[in-house]
């Protein structure tokens, strides 16, 4: 494991708790693979977040993004103060661990080299993080990536580049405004953004990757939305999955509203294929609105 390259501040977890309950959600932070690094003292910029706020039922989690997003574009480092004890403490540990794990990448032997941080810094150079749905893109591509792992901790260097272009097609689409809401059919809407995305991830990667390994990743980011029997195609899936809800939904639900919200968590659940995915969503802090519409539609039987 290694840190970011291509974050602009690098982050840290410190914990402040006594010594068992710490002790405690160090271990299930190791359990999920998650080793965020720590930091033992106390600044007056760090963000802090107490375990009665994060487990709030009306928990608003783009207050959190926010001062994140504060932090980091002040240019300085940026740690994560988590405050509790006991139970609480190790989900809320947890959750902040998950939510943010992209600002302390796994990175397998896969992609634990320069040519895998050639390809990081190169899909980060398409992105201009001042435009907000550009930022939440790019750090919802770097999220399926490390979901990839998280599911999959031998995922293949082409699966983990997939998961990084994915989506770049809404750098074209839907770098201001998004339309999938206007969409006459969801499907086919999703379906042609995943093709374009293939033509668009050639076009940056065939001065940078190897010509097999551009075929390969072309190959998942053009049938994204659709999963079949390839099991890398299915990984990316449940880890574009797991990303939407663990990452993106509080977000999603801010700019969309209900009811295209709802239609988005059936949309996205059905997706789902393994059941590690679906257990990995225990470990997920939802937002309300979110956490109802995903137990509606689990009580539905499965086809
Ligand atoms: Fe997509
Ligand atoms: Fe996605």
């Amino acid at each position: 494991m290694s840190a970011s390259v291509n974050e602009p501040a690098s982050a840290r977890l410190r914990i402040e708790a006594c010594e068992s309950s710490k002790r405690a959600a160090q271990d299930a932070l190791r359990a999920r693979g998650l080793e965020p690094p720590m930091e033992l003292t106390a600044r007056d910029e760090d963000v802090v977040i107490a375990s009665a706020a994060w487990l709030r039922s009306d928990v608003r989690l783009l207050e959190f993004d926010h001062a994140l997003h504060e932090a980091q574009d002040r240019g300085g480092p940026c740690t994560f103060a988590v405050v509790g004890e006991g139970d609480a403490l190790l989900r809320t540990v947890v959750g902040v661990a998950l939510r943010y794990q992209r600002l302390w990448p796994r990175r397998n032997v896969q992609a634990g080299d320069v040519d895998f941080d050639l390809v990081l810094r190169a899909h980060r150079a398409l992105h201009a993080l001042e435009k907000p749905l550009v930022r939440a893109d790019y750090e919802h591509a770097l999220d399926v990536w490390q979901w990839t792992v998280a599911l999959s901790p031998e995922a293949s260097r082409a699966v983990q580049v997939a998961a990084l272009f994915h989506d770049i097609e809404r750098l074209a689409s839907e770098a201001d405004v998004r339309i999938e809401q206007n969409a006459p059919d969801y499907s086919t809407f999703k379906v042609d953004h995943a093709r374009r995305g293939a033509d668009m991830t050639r076009a940056v990667l065939a001065s940078i990757a190897e010509p097999a390994l551009v075929e390969r990743v072309c190959a998942l980011v053009a049938r994204h939305e659709r999963p079949d029997a390839d099991p890398e195609l299915a990984l990316l899936n449940d880890a574009d999955a797991l990303s939407f809800f663990a990452l993106n939904s509080a977000g999603f639900f801010a700019y969309y509203g209900p009811e295209h919200t709802a239609m988005k968590v059936d949309y996205t659940w059905k997706r789902i294929t393994s059941e590690r995915a679906r257990r990995a969503l225990e470990d997920v802090r939802l937002e309300r609105f979110i956490g109802e519409a995903l137990d509606r539609v689990r009580a539905q039987p499965r086809p």
